[in-house]
């Protein structure tokens, strides 16, 4: 938890950024697995965590943004709860442990909603992704379920967008831990890797360094010699010589901050030829997507441009064809990389996007492509300081779309589909870092980069 100030501070900028009302924000419960007492890890709510800190489960919060009260719901626990859980400190201390005065029995939250309501006053609340919270909010608000995404406040959101999407001091600090535990998830592999290995010992070696250095996963790995399926969560295939292995994963430290990185190693240690071709290509997108970030520039522009060296040096290769500037206007480059350049990154490896992914990655300034591939990018924001993003171009060889796109005579004064047959076993190559904005460009987060050219890879793999 950080110092109670930095709360202190994040609410009441924020009950200062909305004008009238009452904000309500709900914390997580625990949520069943497979029956009411086993329970998937407890997780909790990322805008909660960031305006109270709390990391315990069955607490909401409301601030009044005309008077700036706030209070803490939450219940003090029973002789019956110590027995089971140990001693919990009281939802008195707990509030004034984040600098919040009042705290109240979770069962009175329903009826100060009721008396905003009554006094005619706006209660602001953000889309709903736990179907608990969302028939709690239904029933307080006597909103039905199904509007209760339409009702959101947007005010709010845009509130909340607004200040988490520019990561403080103490963030990017945790930011920092978060990669260098996803450094050492991957370094795991590149010292493991050997042929006839299930994919699977991979996955859990990775794990096993995210949970005994921090919270976990910051989502479930994907780990794959079929890297052309972009994420790849089946992990039973043999490691096979000749392959390559897409391995996309990261980790959550113990204050919920995330990583997220991707690799593609070559399962037998030595690229071949053809595969090192595409791997240099990708390895150029990522560097100039990495050297190209900095405030003022649209990340939009950053993918654009990553789609421009893409096509120019597929064209070289005889992959692609025709005019590289028509061809990237046209969207064709989204046959080999049908995703975006990256996204925010923070308390959530994807940050934000229970809002929804435009509030987050676009805001009011810029409008999402409708064109394949473009249309994909969650992140087409122009970048200001503070800013988290990951950089991850890849070249993916999808048989099934590349079947689809000549049936259908998609960009195909663009796109040479005969040369494209002796790669329909070629896999998927990404590569993925995590990019922090500073004031005058940007610089990789985590203390040492994982190795990313094809020798230091070779070298890191044969050590
Ligand atoms: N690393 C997984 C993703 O960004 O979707
Ligand atoms: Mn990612």
């Amino acid at each position: 938890m950080f110092p109670k100030e930095v709360y202190v501070a994040r609410r009441k900028a924020l009950a200062q950024d909305i004008e009238k009302g009452v904000i309500l924000l709900p914390g997580n419960s625990e949520a069943p697995a497979n029956y009411p007492d086993n329970c998937y890890n407890f997780r909790q709510d990322s805008t909660f965590l960031y305006f109270f800190g709390i990391s315990e489960p069955d607490f909401a919060a409301i601030i009044d943004a005309e008077t700036g009260e706030e209070i803490l719901f939450g219940d003090d626990v029973s002789i019956d709860d110590i027995i089971w859980m140990g001693p919990q400190i009281s939802v008195a201390e707990r509030a004034a442990g984040v600098g919040v005065a009042k705290s109240r029995k979770f069962s009175e939250l329903s009826a100060y909603i009721e008396n905003a309501l009554k006094a005619g006053r706006q209660v602001h609340f953000l889309p709903q992704y736990r179907y608990k919270n969302m028939i709690m909010l239904s029933e307080m608000l006597g909103i039905p379920v199904v509007q209760l995404k339409e009702k959101a406040s947007v005010e709010l959101i845009q509130a909340v967008v607004s200040q988490r999407i520019v990561k403080d001091k103490w963030e990017i600090e945790e930011i920092d831990k978060a990669c260098n535990i996803g450094y050492a998830m991957h370094y795991a592999v590149l010292k493991l890797l050997r042929l006839g290995m299930v994919e699977q010992e991979l996955v859990g070696a990775m794990e096993g360094i995210a949970l005994s250095q921090g919270a976990g996963v910051s989502f479930a790995t994907i780990l794959s010699q079929h890297g052309e399926t972009l994420h790849n969560h089946i992990h039973n295939g043999i490691i096979t010589a000749g392959k390559l292995l897409t391995i996309d994963a990261g980790a959550e430290g113990n204050s919920n901050y995330c990583s997220d990185f991707t690799r593609t190693l070559p399962c037998s240690g030595k690229f071949t030829t053809k595969q090192r071709e595409i791997y240099d290509i990708v390895e150029e997108c990522n560097n100039y997507a990495l050297s190209a970030s900095k405030p003022g520039v649209s990340y939009f522009d950053v993918h654009v441009a990553v789609y421009r060296i893409m096509a120019e040096r597929l064209k070289a290769l005889g992959i692609m064809k025709g005019d590289v500037e028509e061809a990237v206007a046209a969207g064709a480059p989204a046959l080999f990389m049908p995703h975006g350049l990256g996204h925010n990154m923070g308390l959530d490896v994807h940050d934000m996007e229970n809002f929804g992914e435009d509030y987050v990655g676009y805001g009011n300034a810029a409008k999402r492509s409708s064109i394949f591939g473009y249309s994909s990018l969650r992140m087409g924001r122009v970048l200001v300081p503070g800013n988290v993003i990951t950089d991850e171009p890849g070249i993916y060889f999808i048989p099934a779309l590349i079947e689809k796109w000549k049936k259908e005579n998609i960009c195909s004064e663009f796109i040479n589909f005969d040369k494209l047959e002796s790669y329909y076993d070629f896999g998927g190559i990404r590569l993925e870092d995590d990019v922090l904005i500073t004031e005058t460009g940007s610089r990789l987060l985590g203390s040492k980069r994982l190795p990313i050219r094809a020798e230091d890879v070779e070298a890191a793999m044969a050590k």
